[in-house]
């Protein structure tokens, strides 16, 4: 009778399992994008199907973020299978690159050229990557996932004012590419909010990658108008080095705080292990016990330390032994937990005396999407700075990314976000630069979260803090929405937003050695979608520092 009764019961819990959830949703950076993905959803896509959807409209709708001409990660579960995975999709160093490729002949950085222009892409990951979902993943096919997208880069759409926000910044190293100018700006002009952005050689671009899959854009005609402008304006790409790229599976890095399961980007991403090294710190801490000054006292020292094992040996795991064992390992969380004062802060000099510079830097894109069985996708993709490289190769309406900055160009030197790196992180052919973009799924008993952001260095202390609040209860919008610290190892010192600390804990993290710098509310862009495990309700939210928008269907 008892075992009828288990039996029954297991029934009853499998059939629950396998039933459809009471919708789908879908957060990301910009509401024509979530539209897509929605649409997709309803015309019987599911979660991946719909990640294509936003992938590439994203790419048409907040080209300042990501793009063809970029890269990115998707962490991917499958419902069916249980399984998850990272599709890495990072921009690649062309075979003509190497190590002191950005130095002068005194060994010194020569100013902007990882930064703006050709000599700053690398080969790009997204279209690769939308291939190899659509055809592995997806249930439609990759020409009507892509629609949407080529709809919006062919009618054209409003901008915004981020749009003009970011333009701003990066007007000049636009307008140093007349076939970017051309596009982006209006008569050279920085476009207000309104103003329609039509991209047609994009829509050409889309539909080629829709006929032709990884061809239509890595061979053939697109390919050779990419070598051809870049050659021409300076760049070292080759038709070779776009037939040779691959996106990569790999396996996602897993921890756990306190119950809850963390599944987060592995390398080439830096994020997910960043990420454990501090929580697997925090597990041996007890925050519950302590008041908040504590917590963010012993947080701050828990990521100086993590950041300052991101600069040690952190780079493209396919190129360098990097010890992921020992970092992940509860032996070496306990050492580091053990140099951690309750009382004051530890220079990060004490720990390894590395010089850096400020940080700067605001962009990239991330999007949640759950589908009604269960599969779901977060990925945060990128042409690192606004705007990437800020160049287009006449005919293609591709931007393409410059993120070859991410690379550590003089070992201890800081790049753009002040992040430094040492050998770990050396320019090499083929290799992929060290990233910190964190696509990450949460797990506790109740509920399942689904989340990332842009935000250079600060994604990871920002996915970490989201995964706090998710962990004690927080629901999708004040998961996005709570006020962030940050500290990165080198420079030595808390960033934080006006809302994130009190003036009295400011004063007291002063009295236990911190330096701290106010920062305002442009942090990031998180994107969240929440499932409640019993219920299959959900919840979706994103960030009130952006423009996105999150949606939830039944
Ligand atoms: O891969 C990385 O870590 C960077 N290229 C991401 C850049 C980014 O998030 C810019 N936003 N602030």
């Amino acid at each position: 009778m008892r075992y009828l009764f288990l039996i029954l019961v297991s029934i009853i819990g499998l059939s629950h399992s396998a039933k459809l959830l009471a919708a789908a949703g879908v957060a990301s950076a910009h509401p024509l994008a979530t539209e897509a993905g929605i649409e997709i959803l309803q015309k019987g896509g599911n979660a991946f199907d719909a990640a294509v959807a936003i992938t590439a409209a994203i790419a048409v709708v907040e080209p300042s973020g990501s793009g063809l001409g970029g890269g990115g990660f998707w962490l991917m579960h499958q419902a069916s299978s249980g399984e998850s995975l990272m599709l890495d999709g990072r921009e690649t160093a062309p075979a003509a690159a190497h190590r002191d490729m950005y130095l002068d002949n005194a060994g010194e950085i020569i100013p902007k050229l990882s930064i703006d222009g050709p000599l700053a892409a690398g080969i790009p990951g997204e279209p690769a990557a939308l291939v190899w979902i659509a055809e592995n993943r997806g249930v439609l096919p990759l020409a009507e996932s892509l629609a949407p997208a080529i709809r919006y880069a062919e009618e054209g759409f409003e901008i915004g004012e981020h749009y003009q926000r970011l333009m701003n910044f990066r007007h000049e190293t636009v307008l140093a590419s007349p076939a970017a100018a051309a596009i982006f700006l209006d008569q050279d002009n920085v476009p207000e909010p309104g103003w329609v952005l039509r991209q047609p050689d994009l829509a050409n671009v889309l539909r080629a990658i829709s006929d032709q899959g990884f061809d239509g854009f890595y061979r053939g005609p697109i390919a050779k108008a990419l070598v051809e402008g870049i050659q021409n304006a300076g760049g070292i790409w080759t038709l070779e080095d776009l037939a040779n790229y691959r996106v990569k599976v790999r396996q996602p890095v897993k921890a756990n705080y306190h119950g809850m399961e963390i599944t987060s980007a592995s390398l080439p991403s830096s994020g997910g292990l960043v990420m454990a090294i501090t929580l697997n710190q925090l597990s041996k801490l007890d925050l519950s016990s302590t008041n908040s000054l504590t917590q963010t006292h012993l947080l701050v020292e828990a990521m100086r330390r993590a950041y300052r094992d991101r600069a040690a040996y952190m780079g493209d795991s396919d190129f360098v032994e990097v010890p992921t064992e020992k970092l992940l390992s509860d032996s070496y969380a306990k050492s580091l937990k053990e140099t951690i004062s309750q009382s004051k802060a530890t220079p990060s000099s004490e720990l390894d005396p590395i010089a850096v510079d400020d940080e700067k830097g605001t962009d990239t894109t991330h999007f949640s999407v759950i589908d009604s069985d269960g599969n779901r996708v977060a990925a945060t993709l990128s042409i690192n700075y606004p705007f990437g490289s800020g160049f287009v190769a006449p005919g293609t309406g591709v931007l393409l990314n410059d993120e070859m900055d991410d690379f550590s160009s003089k070992p201890g030197t800081p790049n753009v976000y002040g992040l430094v790196g040492n050998e770990a992180n050396a320019i090499a052919p083929g290799k992929r630069m060290l990233s910190s973009m964190s696509p990450t799924f949460l797990e506790t008993n109740d509920r399942i979260a689904i989340l990332g952001t842009p935000g250079g260095s600060r994604i990871i202390s920002m996915i970490l803090q989201g995964a706090l609040a998710f962990h004690s209860g927080a629901d999708a919008k004040e998961v996005v929405s709570k006020g962030r610290i940050h500290h990165q190892y080198l420079p030595d010192r808390i960033q934080y937003e006006p809302d994130a600390v009190s003036l009295k804990e400011i004063v007291q993290l002063y009295a236990k050695g911190h330096s701290l710098t106010p920062r305002g509310r442009t942090w990031g862009n998180m994107q969240a979608v929440v499932l409640d495990k019993k219920s299959g309700e959900l919840d979706a939210a994103s960030d009130p520092r952006g423009e996105g928008a999150a949606r939830v269907i039944k």
